[in-house]
């Protein structure tokens, strides 16, 4: 018998469903109907072609993603890291959680130090789309720690979440700086979402990126040993295994840029030859010109100011702001407005 709790919110063909879905819409729209292609603004050109990143996470993408946290390029886990460590206590102190709700868990591996920091910790609620990094990670956490609770949940943290009825005060933590990979209509409608999980005396303890020097982001997204590459090209293993699809990941490179205008990093595939791409799962034959790019995520780099009127605008006040020692990454602690 499996030592924690493991419920799947997802209907059983809901995420065919959605992947199918996702797909036909984002390598089929055109630039004039999509809202997040705005050709108006300044900076690079927009692409048309697009993928949310989600998709990234199979078994295969989340242990990718793991050995890009352990990059030399990749300082956001390592910052976050570094805060976590130092201010667990006093998180611990100001919130009181019974229980820790962590939105797009991955690895739980920073976590470890909030969940030994909570003296009155009654249970972990991971939430991941990759039901293999959450039972590696409840795994992991429950043999050195035998006594926790841990109910995970397979789930999209943007469609509706329903949390287990676990004691309060509830903290729900989004680390990382996944909340950068929301779109900014989609970040305003996930944290709404988020502030009706949240009652009185309850808490959200969100990591963000921060903006910073163009060169030290596009090496965290274009690691010089090419793992960010593979990671970024997986969205086309997932495609073909699930939908039937047959690109093949060889003729697109990875891209990463820099958007100073949006001041978000975006990943590309940019297709290195003129290709045509079935897609039987969708009937679908999609073209690709040669130098043509499909954006597969942005990472949004935020400042103070930005966070804490988001969060306001979700009916969230921001009550502590935490940054790491060089001011890369920031933790920021929000309760009901
Ligand atoms: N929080 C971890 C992992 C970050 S990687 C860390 O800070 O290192 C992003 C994680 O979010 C992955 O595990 C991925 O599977 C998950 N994820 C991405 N989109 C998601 C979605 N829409 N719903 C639920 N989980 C999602
Ligand atoms: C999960 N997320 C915060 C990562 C990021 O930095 O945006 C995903 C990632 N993409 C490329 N490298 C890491």
């Amino acid at each position: 018998m499996s030592p924690f709790l493991l419920t799947r919110t997802l209907p059983e063909d809901a995420t065919g469903a959605a992947l199918r879905a996702d797909v036909l819409h984002g390598l089929t729209r055109s630039a004039a109907h999509d809202p997040a292609q705005d050709s108006a603004r300044p900076g690079p050109a927009p692409t048309v072609k697009s993928l949310p990143p989600k998709w990234f996470y199979d078994a295969r993408g989340s242990v990718l993603f793991e050995e890009i946290t352990t990059l030399p390029e990749y300082y956001p886990t390592r910052a976050e890291r570094e805060i976590l460590v130092a201010r667990a206590a006093e998180i611990a102190e100001v919130t009181g959680a019974r229980t820790l709700v962590e939105l797009g868990s991955g690895s739980s591996e920073k976590t470890r130090h909030l969940i030994d920091a909570l003296p009155a910790l009654h249970t972990y609620v991971p939430v991941d789309v990759s039901e293999s990094a959450l039972t590696g990670a409840a795994n992991t956490l429950l043999a050195e720690r035998p006594a926790l609770n841990v109910h995970a949940l397979v789930a999209d943290f943007t469609r509706g979440l329903a949390l287990p009825g676990t004691p309060g005060p509830r903290l729900v933590a989004f680390l990382g700086g996944t909340i950068g990979n929301l779109l900014p209509a989609e970040r305003a409608a996930f944290l709404g979402s988020v502030r009706g999980l949240l009652s009185p005396g309850d808490a959200l303890l969100l990591g963000t990126d921060l903006v910073k020097d163009e060169s030290v982001l596009v090496s965290a997204y274009d690691d010089a040993t090419g793992v960010t590459a593979a990671f970024n090209k997986n969205v086309l293993h997932v495609i073909n295994r699930e939908l039937g699809a047959d690109f093949d990941p060889d003729a697109f490179t990875h891209v990463a840029v820099w958007d100073s205008a949006r001041e978000w990093m975006e990943m590309r595939l940019r297709s290195g030859v003129d290709q045509t791409v079935k897609i039987p799962a969708l009937d679908l034959a999609v073209h690709f010109e040669r130098g043509e790019e499909m954006r597969t995520e942005i990472s949004a780099k935020f400042r103070a100011e930005g966070v804490r009127a988001e969060l306001a605008d979700a009916g969230l006040s921001l009550t502590h702001w935490w940054t790491d020692e060089r001011n890369r990454f920031a933790l920021s602690l929000s309760t009901p407005s």
